[in-house]
């Protein structure tokens, strides 16, 4: 079963969902709001919270990506291209919206010419950007701020991080005090499909003894794509303008492997090996390495990469903004993939591997 059917069986859970929901902050009427995406993986968080919250959302995509999603929501079919001649955005007519929001692309001319497009008929335009869209440099240190530098412009709309960067500077200039940034960090939780963290709850719930890279100090910062959905929805209730950080709190990689053990009611033992040692045995690259550890996912011991799960979200938790434990994201990321029939999931460190280097490291000289 592949993503698709997966989101059929997670409706009723949905509605379940929206059905726990807080109704409309106080204070707050309800909003029209264009929804350019929406049916993939925010883009649903986001529609779930903002009709949770009383608002009312039409959908603008191509009908590709689970169309069968919210069958009373209104839905314009369209196509967003960076090749303005292919580009079809004639369902949008000549309408108004309270507010906008584009959820996914990272291509700068296709993001500016749907913003001019809807720039008189809007109040309020919101754009999902990354913490890609840093300049690298500002990644080595931590506590980043929204007002750090962004990656140049190259002219390579292929490259997600400058693409991020030169759509937000596009859009800044088109809408002004009209738009909201968000600036999420790796996005974790229901319907994701990507198996970074499912490595490590697998690994830990089938139990016996496990490499714990590292010596449980360096860092890592998650956010749960309802908490990134939630903070767009308070964004337009509250009419917050300007450029926030999403990436929730950085937490010591011994209380996430912690997290995923209690969250899989594991008793599997955790063995804490140096950096070093991982290299010499060719499971992890040599420290210091740019790199992305794919044995080890969420582990970034790479001094050049110290900021990238430190960076501050201060200033959207000064808004309200509040965010669900890591033990939850956890749980509905798993449940998402339980419900993937037939997924394959293939641990890329194989066990016996896993198990040789932990004899080697048990058996070295002290
Ligand atoms: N995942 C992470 O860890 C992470 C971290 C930081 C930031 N982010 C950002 O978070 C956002 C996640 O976006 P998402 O993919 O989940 O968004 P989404 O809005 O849920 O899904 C993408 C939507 O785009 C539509 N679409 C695709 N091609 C289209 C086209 N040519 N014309 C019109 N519509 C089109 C799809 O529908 P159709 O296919 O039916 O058209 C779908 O509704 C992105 O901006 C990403 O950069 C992600």
């Amino acid at each position: 079963m592949h993503r698709r059917d997966f989101l059929k069986d997670s409706l009723y859970a949905s509605a379940l969902a929206l059905a726990a929901r807080p109704v409309l902050l106080a204070g707050t009427r309800p909003k029209s709001i264009l929804v350019l995406g929406g049916t993939d993986f925010l883009g649903p968080a986001f529609v779930e919270s903002a009709l949770a919250d009383g608002h009312t959302v039409t959908l603008f995509n191509r009908g590709v990506t689970n169309p069968e999603l919210f069958p009373n929501v209104e839905k314009l079919r369209g196509f967003r291209s960076a090749n303005l001649t292919d580009q079809n955005l004639s369902a949008l007519g000549q309408r108004h919206w309270d507010a906008v929001i584009d959820v996914w692309p990272h291509d700068p001319t296709m993001i500016a010419s749907s913003a001019e497009l809807l720039k008189d008929r809007t109040q309020h335009y919101l754009y999902v950007s990354s913490i890609s869209a840093y300049d690298e440099k500002e990644l080595a240190r931590p506590n980043t701020t929204e007002d750090a530098t962004l990656a140049s412009w190259t002219g390579d709309a292929s490259e997600y991080s400058r693409g991020k960067a030169e759509s937000e500077r596009r859009l800044r200039a088109i809408l002004g005090d009209k738009l909201t940034i968000v600036r999420p960090g790796p996005i974790k939780g229901s319907r994701d499909d990507t198996p970074d963290l499912l490595i490590w709850l697998r690994r830990l719930r089938n139990g016996q003894p496990h490499i714990a890279p590292g010596d449980g100090t360096n860092y890592v910062e998650i956010v749960d794509v309802k908490d990134v959905a939630d903070f767009l929805v308070l964004a337009i209730d509250r009419s917050l303008h300007g450029t926030f950080n999403l990436t929730g709190r950085p937490i010591l990689f011994r209380e996430f492997l912690n997290t995923c053990k209690s969250a899989t009611h594991s008793d599997a033992e955790l063995i804490w090996i140096p950096e070093t040692f991982l290299h010499q045995q060719g499971i992890a690259p040599q420290p210091g390495v740019s790199n992305w550890f794919l044995n080890f996912p969420f582990w970034h011991p790479e001094p050049d990469r110290l900021g990238f799960a430190q960076i501050s979200s201060q200033k959207a938790f000064q808004a309200g903004w509040e965010t669900r434990p890591l033990r939850d994201t956890a749980l509905d990321y798993l449940m998402s993939f339980a419900s993937l029939n037939n997924y394959d999931f293939r641990d890329p460190l194989p066990a016996e591997t896993e198990e040789k280097t932990l004899e080697l490291w048990q058996s070295r000289p002290h």
